[in-house]
């Protein structure tokens, strides 16, 4: 039988991550394909006859089991395979794991497609995505993370809370690290296009509250239910979803920002060829100061990793 025309998604690791990926994009039917990959073969399986049992009731995408040269010819390819952060530990403990695991990853998929585009999920993704540029060798507008945009998602649900708003009215990102060191820009802040100010005034004690309950978020629901995993399938499928219908939506992603020689999240304008542009937000001058450090701490682990 000839090969599947519509765009193809393969998805790399399929524990609770990868699953909620797959089901998301599923579901969405964005796919004409979706591709599954694990490296504990009875239970990729296991997995993929899961999710086929949930695609009879309308027009989803063919749910298979894939080989890594199969999922390397992808139009996208979503790496979520690695260890994830234990409650308790920070996102940059599972440095020197997660990168042999895409290493070896990556080596197995290559070559890639021509128009492959990467997106790496495994934490800490911001080290993942510099890593994965490198050791993969494609463009950087190709290869990029999810980077704040789960971030800047808790943030759009707070602020919606608390202005008694619908989330998707909130206009907000937060930038930097996807980790402890993440920074909100409180200052490009709106409200149904309204500056925050005049829509939901808050106090510095206040906007502390609201940062630290966003930074701890996935710490506190591992520390109980051992992963976070509904939100970044949704926020997975929503990337996927502008790539493949060059929506060219603007979204918070993790890449490679040549000032910096690192990835880091800042807004970028996402279509079918991946990252067409990034968008310089004007930051308050703290702001600035916040995303300093939050650039040079994720600095700091590429050296440390690289020597
Ligand atoms: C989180 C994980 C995916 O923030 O990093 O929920």
């Amino acid at each position: 039988m000839s090969q599947f025309q519509g765009p193809r998604i393969a998805i790399i690791g399929i524990g609770k991550v990868g699953a909620a990926v797959a089901y998301s994009i599923i579901h969405k039917q964005i796919a004409s394909e979706v591709l599954i990959l694990d490296i504990k073969e009875d239970f990729q399986d296991a997995q993929v006859q899961d999710l086929r049992d949930s695609t009879s009731f309308g027009i989803s995408p063919r749910v298979k089991p894939a080989t890594w040269k199969e999922c390397g010819q992808c139009d996208i390819i979503v790496f979520t395979a690695g260890t994830n952060q234990k409650g308790g530990e920070s996102r940059l403990a599972l440095v020197q794991r997660n990168i042999s695991v895409i290493k070896s990853g990556f080596e197995q998929m290559k070559p890639f497609g021509e128009n492959s585009i990467l997106l790496m999920v495994t934490n800490p993704v911001d080290i993942m995505t510099y890593f994965a540029l490198k050791y993969t060798g494609l463009p950087p507008s190709r290869v990029f993370g999810s980077g704040t945009i789960l971030d800047t998602t808790r943030l759009k649900d707070t602020i919606a809370q608390r202005a008694e708003v619908a989330p998707r009215a909130v206009h907000a990102y937060v930038v930097g690290e996807h980790g402890d060191s993440q920074v909100i820009a409180w200052s490009n802040m709106a409200v149904g296009g309204i500056p925050l100010d005049q829509v939901l005034p808050l106090d510095a004690d206040e906007k502390h509250e609201v940062a630290e309950f966003i930074r701890f978020k996935a710490d506190r629901l591992n520390r109980v239910k051992g992963e976070t995993s509904f939100g970044i399938g949704a926020v997975i499928s929503s990337i996927c979803s502008a790539i493949v219908l060059d929506e060219r939506n603007v979204l918070p992603l993790s890449h490679f920002q040549a000032d910096h020689g690192i990835c880091f999240s800042k807004p970028v304008i996402l279509g079918r060829a991946g990252i067409l542009r990034t968008l310089d937000i004007k930051l308050e001058d703290s702001e600035v100061a916040s995303l300093e450090r939050s650039i040079a701490k994720l600095k700091g682990v590429v050296v440390g990793a690289e020597s």
